[in-house]
């Protein structure tokens, strides 16, 4: 009889930069949900890699939840996808790290609700926003907990924000907090300086677009313009 030969260990997903930089914040053991989950690359290779005990995938979409299913199969992770909307499908203790990442500030927003956070029992929050951070900063810093860490990671000539937030006493937000990030803004490095120029690059080309003079957006200008003055870094966007 042929020699029994293991099968080939399978492969895993490949994560481009933004979720490979919310997988090495997820703390070791934790139990991870992934909300909004699409493929579930994320909670597939955080399981894989045995980084967490637990490990939920979440989306709204049917199709999604398919995709999701088929990923969990065709890598036999150790994953549970779940079909629904937001924090309803998840039970109070089932996830002490949630991820959200991929939707506008706002929807996150929407979904992370105070009471409903408090009820699961206050996991912490790992949040890559694609648009609206600081509508997504100001919910967080006035209603949900402090932002413990912000990066900012790169991927394909974009810039994006992960937010690690805690849910505990707000600590309240300046307008700087919401435009520059409470922790980002303290940095002075030419990759914070870079991502500067971008924001301020993206709102001076949407203000020239705009047809009102009085646009409240200038007022985000003269932050930006500050900001760029303190870290003695030209205006112009220098990203590719
Ligand atoms: C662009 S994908 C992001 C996938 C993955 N999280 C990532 O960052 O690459 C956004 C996913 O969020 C899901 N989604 C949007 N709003 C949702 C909600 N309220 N509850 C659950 N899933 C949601 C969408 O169906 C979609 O699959």
């Amino acid at each position: 009889m042929d020699a029994m030969v293991a099968p080939p260990p399978p492969d895993r997903p490949r994560l481009g930069p933004r979720l490979r930089a919310v997988f090495a914040r997820i703390p070791i053991e934790c139990r991870l949900a992934d909300i909004g989950c699409d493929h579930a690359h994320l909670p597939i290779c955080a399981a894989l890699a045995g980084r967490v005990r637990r490990a939920i995938g979440t989306d709204r979409s049917a199709a999604a939840v398919e995709r999701a299913r088929r990923n969990v199969r065709r890598f036999e992770a150790d994953v549970e996808i779940r079909h629904g909307e937001g924090l309803e499908v998840l039970a109070p203790g089932e996830a002490n790290v949630l991820v959200l990442a991929g939707m506008g500030g706002e929807r996150i927003r929407r979904i992370l609700s105070p009471e409903r956070l408090a009820r699961l029992g206050s996991p912490e929050l790992l949040l890559v926003p694609h648009r609206n951070v600081p509508a997504l900063r100001g919910h967080l810093l006035r209603r949900v907990g402090p932002i413990v860490h912000e990066d900012i990671v790169w991927e394909r000539g974009r810039p994006y924000v992960l937010l690690h937030a805690h849910v505990g006493t707000p600590p309240g937000a300046t307008i700087d907090d919401l435009f520059l990030g409470p922790s980002l803004r303290h940095r002075d490095d030419d990759a914070y300086a870079r991502y500067v120029r971008r924001l301020r690059a993206d709102l001076a080309g949407a203000l020239a677009r705009a047809r009102r003079g009085d646009d409240p957006r200038r007022d985000v200008l003269d932050i930006l313009d500050r900001e760029l003055e303190r870290l003695g870094s030209a205006k112009g966007d220098d990203t590719p």
